[in-house]
Formats: C-alpha cells, sequence, structure tokens
C-alpha cells in the first residue's frame, strides 16, 4: 500500500515540476525580442529592461500570474499572443528568471 502512496506523490510531484513543459524557452526568449518587451519594462526600471523580472517587489510569484500578467502587457501594445506563445514566453521568463515549479 505504501508504495503505491508513494507512486501517486511521485507522479504528482513530476506533473508540477515544469509547470510550461510544452512551451519552448529559445523560441520565448525569440519572442521577447520580437515583441520588444523589455523595451516598455525599460522605461519603467531605468538601463536594463529585464531588471522588471527580478526586482525586489515583483508582482508575478506563481506560473498563472506570469500567464495572467503577458496577456495584460501584450494586450496594452495591442497585440494577441497565441496560447503557443504565451507558452514559449513562460518557459524562457521561468527558466531564466522565476524558476516556478
Ligand atoms: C506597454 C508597455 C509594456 C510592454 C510592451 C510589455 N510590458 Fe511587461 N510590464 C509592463 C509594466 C508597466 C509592468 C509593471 C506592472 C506593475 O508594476 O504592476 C510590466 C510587468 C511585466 C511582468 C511582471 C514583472 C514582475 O513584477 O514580476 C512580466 C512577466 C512582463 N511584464 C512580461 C512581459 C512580456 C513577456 C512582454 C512582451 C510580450 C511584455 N511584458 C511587454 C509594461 C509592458
Amino acid at each position: 500500500m505504501k508504495k503505491y502512496l508513494f507512486l501517486a506523490l511521485l507522479a504528482a510531484s513530476a506533473a508540477h515540476a515544469e509547470p510550461f513543459a510544452k512551451g519552448n524557452a529559445e523560441s520565448g526568449r525569440q519572442l521577447v525580442a520580437k515583441y520588444d518587451c523589455n523595451s516598455c519594462h525599460k522605461g519603467k526600471m531605468g538601463g536594463d529592461g529585464s531588471a522588471i523580472y527580478t526586482r525586489a517587489d515583483r508582482r508575478v510569484t506563481s506560473a498563472d500570474i506570469l500567464i495572467d500578467r503577458m496577456e495584460q502587457c501584450s494586450g496594452a501594445i495591442g497585440k494577441q499572443l497565441t496560447e503557443q506563445e504565451k507558452l514559449d514566453l513562460a518557459a524562457h521568463l521561468n527558466k531564466t528568471y522565476y524558476h516556478f515549479k
């Protein structure tokens, strides 16, 4: 019985290990450049726009909030990200800055 509980827990933790497993981090990195995400963030942070992802009072505290935030940001420039673009961007930002499990 214990063995099955262990396997169930293992399966559950594996499912959460990478929240954006279907995203491609490399293509996400290119999308940040394509949509010029950091030029806007630079206006807020000065110098290095990507500092917004690591600021002390950062807003994004979970994988879900990350997706929400990207939708708001892309909406602000009138772009509609596809589901795959969201996953790719999220995979990149998570891998590089947020490290949500
Ligand atoms: C129109 C300007 C603008 C554009 C373009 C923009 N952002 Fe943002 N972004 C902001 C602002 C302003 C904030 C900070 C909001 C706040 O402080 O509540 C922000 C915050 C964020 C955060 C949260 C940082 C934190 O605090 O953890 C993420 C993630 C993010 N943007 C992703 C993106 C991505 C990905 C793109 C490109 C697809 C993008 N943004 C394009 C203006 C923009």
